[in-house]
């Protein structure tokens, strides 16, 4: 069994953006920009924008954090994304996720610019990725990929299953598969003996917040295991969706929670940035010359 070890990985991609980010200084004079909207106080969402704005800080990025109270009307987000948009600082923009009840998100993702959506999570990024055009890809799906490609783990012909159809990590995460030529099987919270598609796969990627869910009994010998999920335990423990003790013997790979998809999808909201700031600089450019 071998551990793929997302925070190695990580800190070599963030090694590689600090590089371009340095580089994108001193030819154009641009510096990569993320703005993050935060709405309420969960405080998940706010632990994980603070390690999103450390992340920005470590690589020399541009970050501004737009702290809402939950109150905040929909009118005045859209204000602030629209205005985003239009400043030429920002390369990024992310919006936080999940927010209040009374906010329409489907229409606040749907005004982020899809040359910013480096969450990508707007139609227009979702519709290029499911017709295996580039554009950006949702961090955590993509830290994934990148993660199997680190080791090697080729999903062609694979018969790959992924527990859990939320837009943010299922989705695409069977569509990059798809593209990566795997054969793909979606499971959610109505698939009927969850056991019967999981003893058939290669590879098991699981991302529901369930702790224990996937168990030693319902997996093949050499499986692969990409455990997205992190939950935490009544002890205050952070553990992922999969019996990591039990299964991990059963493994050829898997990876750790905490430790394996988490870091990497940090990873990728940098590098989906500075893949973004790039290209803002090239149109910038582009408009000048004109
Ligand atoms: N909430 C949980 N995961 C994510 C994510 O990857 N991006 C955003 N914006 N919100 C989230």
């Amino acid at each position: 069994m071998q551990i793929l070890d997302g925070r190695a990985l990580s800190k070599k991609i963030e090694e590689k953006v600090s590089q371009e980010v340095k580089n994108l200084k001193s030819t154009c004079g641009c510096t990569p920009g993320l703005a993050v909207v935060l709405v309420g106080q969960d405080p998940a969402s706010a632990a994980y924008v603070n390690m999103k704005k450390k992340a920005c800080d470590r690589a020399g990025f541009y970050s501004i954090t737009h702290d809402m109270p939950e109150s905040i009307s929909q009118e005045a987000i859209e204000k602030t994304i629209v205005m985003l948009n239009n400043d030429t600082n920002v390369d990024g923009i992310l919006i936080q996720l999940p927010l209040p009840e009374h906010i329409d998100t489907t229409k606040l993702l749907e005004l982020v610019d899809p040359a910013k959506d480096v969450d990508g999570f707007h139609p227009f990024n979702v519709g290029r990725l499911a017709t295996g055009l580039d554009g950006f890809v949702p961090c955590t799906p993509l830290g994934v990929m990148e993660l199997l490609r680190e080791y090697n783990i080729d999903v062609k012909g694979k018969n790959c299953v992924v527990v859990g159809a939320s837009n943010i990590v299922g989705k695409p995460m069977a569509a990059l598969l798809l593209n990566a030529n795997a054969t793909v099987e979606i499971c959610h919270i109505f698939t009927d003996d969850l056991k019967k598609h999981t003893l058939a796969a290669d590879v098991v990627l699981v991302g529901v917040g369930v702790i224990n869910l996937i168990t030693e009994d319902m997996v093949k010998d050499n499986v692969v295991i990409i455990d997205i999920g992190v939950s935490r335990t009544p002890e205050g423990k952070l553990v992922g969706d999969v019996d990591f003790e039990n299964v991990s013997k059963k493994s050829s790979y898997i990876t750790p929670s905490p430790g394996g998809v988490g870091p990497m999808t940090i990873a990728m909201l940098l590098s989906n940035t500075v893949k973004a700031a790039k290209m803002n600089a090239k149109k910038l450019l582009e408009k000048s010359e004109a």
